[in-house]
């Protein structure tokens, strides 16, 4: 996209006040007063635009497209297929969705269709290319935004069909699959692909691999649901960006394998803020943003989030002053090119009526929220010359949603819970203390950009990752390991001949058992004289991984339990590089000092290491400048130094103290110094 400015709205669910004219004319006067420069339309609008089969309303759309046009607003116009008419699911029943017991939905909420049916299909098509060929070209649609956070699955007798054809598609024939599912285990085997069906409380749940076949399935579905949709648009002859609007650590579908089919990414970020520190809800939510940015590796759009409280929390906290600030230029710092909220107007009715808003059921512009949003607007107008400017980062972290899926699902070593996205987090948290970016990459991308790698509990390997592992420490990267990697192959099995699975030379040793803890039980990794921190003894719980080494150097051993004194973190060299082996669920304190040492070793930091507690330091940057932020997620004022004389300060001024919720942006010229 184009833009010389952040984009700045959000949804505007219109339909709602088509009979209060003066309503709809006011509120382009307080967008325009909040600096607001965008709205998404349609979403959920089917039934307004098609209120019958084949009788299309499309004359308020377009004069409400007119009249933002007039007054400088552009628009994002959704396709309407995530919630269906009533008269759409009366005709043809087939529409709406059936669940894993077989049992099929009523009409209502959303989210409620199947990706499969052919009416579905064919209705959504004939609707989106007539939308196309009315706002494809207007001057004020910039953008398609399909469907609504995509989610949910279907096991109707169409899904099932085609289920069975892409299992046939992918495995030839019935005894590859047999093969790769290990189907043989209770007398599971299949005849013939039609017998195979999806999982269900009912009847299969616990062949691993059936489950993480028909994941992937969803994921490609959806995917095909997309594609056809974008098909539409473009046979309507519209050949503007596409996008679909993802979810918060959303693990019903792999993010990735929409890359293809988006111009560019966006995700509506709905934080829980106020409820522990914020600082922790701040790092949550700053891994979330890493995570979208980093499927296309470019600026993404933060396509809702809210002015105030939701509705649907367990509690609808107000933010607080200053939070709205906050959380939206840490969009921003991460590599968002807007801020959009949903909703501009709050409906009168329904399920979201209590849904924090720009414009209230009171209606004014007098309020701390409409204030605040006029700020958070104002704002981005003095920080437009970072827009479309790029987040390098040099460290990467691997969490590969398809490992995520099997590892979850696996009857295994700690059915209680694996603390997966909590170890995942520990490492992104020590890499935020050394001000760093974060890139969050699947086993598909590539290593070769960056100096460490760090891949937590990465217990599948797919696509050749133990190749891309190899190539890339050879060649001088770090890589940081964890217990419970390399366990088992793509479908499932286990690997044979010991683990992590061909990359035990690499790592200079070999995973023998792998103990679990009980909640209450911990161990305690001890320094031996190679290991460099001043903090001698690490506590660990959850896993230990009982290792035997060959090249590599043990750095920690354990304290106690038949385990004493084994290593319980190694290092290892090959070839140019360097790897890390950690044995076991260390608290965070291990991971902040490894990552400090990575750093310094690395010379990764040109300015700081290791932040005060609560700041965060994010860069942007263009071919000619890298743009700072500095902002503090704690409840206490931060003195701190201009981290770097060379900046200057493009937001917020610097006195050497920054407030609670504060964020500075400080800007450096990187060419002709
Ligand atoms: C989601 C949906 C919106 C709305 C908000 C409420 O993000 O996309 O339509 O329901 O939640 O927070
Ligand atoms: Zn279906």
């Amino acid at each position: 996209m184009d833009q010389t400015e952040f984009i700045y709205g959000g949804d505007y669910n219109a339909e709602q006040w088509l009979d209060s004219p003066d309503i709809l004319k006011q509120d382009i006067e307080y967008m325009k007063a909040a600096h607001i420069n965008e709205v998404t339309l349609g979403v959920f609008s089917w039934s307004t635009l098609e209120p019958q089969e084949g009788v299309y309303h499309f004359a308020w759309l377009e004069n409400l497209i007119n009249e933002l046009y007039a007054n400088g607003i552009s628009v994002i116009l959704s396709t309407p297929s995530a919630a269906r008419p009533k008269w759409l699911a009366d005709q043809y029943p087939e529409v709406l969705r059936v669940n894993a017991d077989r049992s099929r939905n009523l009409f209502g909420g959303r989210h409620n269709h199947c990706y499969t049916s052919p009416v579905y299909r064919r209705k959504i098509s004939q609707i989106d290319r007539k939308l196309s060929e009315r706002f494809g070209k207007h001057p004020a649609v910039t953008t398609w935004h399909i469907s609504n956070e995509l989610s949910g699955e279907c096991h109707c007798s169409y899904c099932q069909a085609a289920f069975q054809e892409w299992l046939e598609k992918k495995y030839q024939t019935i005894e590859n699959l047999n093969k790769a599912w290990n189907t043989i285990f209770w007398s599971h085997d299949y005849q013939n692909f039609a017998q195979v069906e999806s999982p269900s409380p009912k009847g299969e749940m616990m062949l691993h691999a059936l489950n993480l076949d028909w994941k992937r399935f969803v994921t490609d579905q959806t995917a095909d649901f997309v594609a056809w949709e974008k098909k539409a648009i473009r046979e309507g002859g519209s050949t503007l960006p596409v996008t679909i609007n993802m979810m918060y650590d959303f693990t019903g579908l792999n993010y990735r394998k929409f890359k293809d089919l988006i111009d560019f990414v966006s995700w509506d970020n709905y934080p829980v803020w106020h409820k522990e520190e914020e600082k922790k809800t701040a790092l949550d939510t700053a891994f979330q943003h890493d995570f979208m940015r980093s499927i296309l590796k470019k600026p993404f759009l933060l396509m809702e989030s809210c002015p105030t409280a939701t509705n649907w929390q367990s509690v609808s906290k107000l933010k607080r002053p200053g939070m709205l600030r906050a959380a939206s230029l840490q969009a921003i710092a991460h590599g968002s090119d807007s801020v959009q909220y949903f909703q501009i107007r709050q409906s009168r009715g329904a399920s979201e009526k209590f849904h924090g808003a720009v414009i209230d059921h009171y209606g004014g512009m007098d309020t701390r929220v409409f204030r605040e949003v006029t700020e958070v607007g104002s704002d981005l107008l003095k920080i437009k010359e970072i827009v479309g400017s790029d987040t390098k980062a040099k460290v990467a972290i691997l969490h590969d949603c398809e490992s995520r899926w099997a590892m979850e699902d696996a009857q295994g070593p700690r059915n209680k819970g694996l603390h997966y996205m909590d170890t995942v987090m520990k490492m992104y948290a020590a890499l935020r203390k050394q001000g760093l970016n974060v890139d969050i990459l699947d086993m598909e991308d590539e290593l070769t950009d960056y100096e460490i790698v760090f891949a937590p509990m990465l217990y599948m390997f797919r696509c050749g990752i133990e190749e891309k592992i190899r190539e890339y420490v050879k060649n001088g990267g770090t890589l940081v390991m964890t217990y419970w990697s390399g366990i088992v192959n793509e479908t499932d099995l286990c690997h044979l001949g010991g683990t992590p699975h061909q990359l035990m030379d690499v790592l200079g040793l070999r995973s023998m058992e792998l103990d679990a803890l009980y909640d209450q039980e911990s161990n305690y990794g001890i320094a031996t004289d190679e290991y460099w921190a001043e903090k001698k003894q690490y506590e660990c719980r959850n896993f230990c991984d009982l290792i035997c080494t060959d090249t590599a150097e043990t750095l920690l051993m354990y304290e106690k339990d038949f385990y004493a004194g084994y290593p319980a973190f190694v290092r290892n060299q090959y070839g140019n590089g360097k790897t890390y082996y950690i044995c076991a669920d260390f608290e965070q304190d291990f991971y902040d000092d490894l990552c400090r040492e990575l750093v310094k070793e690395k010379q990764l930091n040109e300015f700081v290491y290791g932040l005060p507690d609560g700041i965060e330091v994010t860069t942007r940057e263009t071919d000619t400048h890298r743009y700072l932020f500095v902002q503090n997620f704690g409840r206490e004022a931060i003195r701190m130094e201009l981290p770097d004389t060379t900046y200057s300060v493009l937001l917020g001024g610097w006195n050497d103290l920054i407030e609670p919720y504060d964020t500075k942006v400080l800007v450096k010229k990187l060419i002709g110094e």
